[in-house]
């Protein structure tokens, strides 16, 4: 895998190589960055048997490099924060270790969305991302929106639904769908978003 080529590189050649990694099986996300022009997990991209000449390895686009293929995600993190990803209630907050159930079927509108482990691959793919990463939350971030917007145990749908339907934070999004095609998990960021549009259709709470 790519991220052996990394671990040799900086095992044996140069120890200053800095990248991120922890699982090495593509459960963490943290092994992101561009191979070869596409965004994927180092630690599941396979370098070719009859690879012809050098990899392109460079960090994940548009993002602040802090060194080599490390990246700046404080504003990724700071506007996954931002659609308060935590469950809310109005008539009773939560007490620790007490369950609040919901039927299996409403439980099965979560697949697809609590999957997602912030790779930011679908954000740093996404052109609307590129031109406004302060203003429009980006895909990663408006998945979570929707995850928690759809959940029915939460109390704070209306509130959730005003907080991201503004012009930069959710219509910055032209459906260019780069985000779904970039997610190593196979979710879809840009039909969450879509989905989070026409509630807001249905509900113009704006
Ligand atoms: S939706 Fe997919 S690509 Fe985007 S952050 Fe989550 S796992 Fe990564
Ligand atoms: S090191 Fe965890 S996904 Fe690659």
């Amino acid at each position: 895998m790519v991220l052996d080529a990394l671990i040799q590189i900086k095992n044996e050649v140069d120890p200053s190589l800095t990248f991120r990694r922890s699982c090495r099986e593509g459960i963490c996300g943290s092994c992101a960055m561009n191979i070869d022009g596409d965004n994927g997990l180092a630690c599941l991209t396979k370098i070719k048997k009859d690879q012809a000449g050098p990899m392109m390895i460079t960090p994940l686009p548009h993002m602040f490099v802090m060194k080599d293929l490390v990246v700046d995600m404080t504003n990724f993190y700071a506007q996954y924060k931002s659609v308060e990803p935590w469950l809310k209630r109005k008539d009773s907050p939560p007490v620790p270790g007490k369950k609040i159930p919901h039927s299996k079927k409403d439980r099965a509108k979560l697949d697809d969305m609590y999957e997602c482990f912030l790779c930011a691959y679908c954000s740093t793919s996404c052109p609307s991302y590129w031109w406004y990463p302060e203003l429009y939350l980006g895909p990663a971030a408006l998945l979570h929106a929707h995850r928690w917007i759809t959940d029915s145990r939460d109390q704070y749908t209306k509130e959730r639904l005003e907080a991201v339907c503004n012009e930069f934070k959710l219509y910055r999004c032209h459906t260019i769908l780069n985000c779904t095609a970039a997610c190593p998990k196979g979710l879809n960021p840009g039909k969450e978003i879509m989905s989070i549009k026409s509630l807001q259709l249905q509900k113009p709470f704006m």
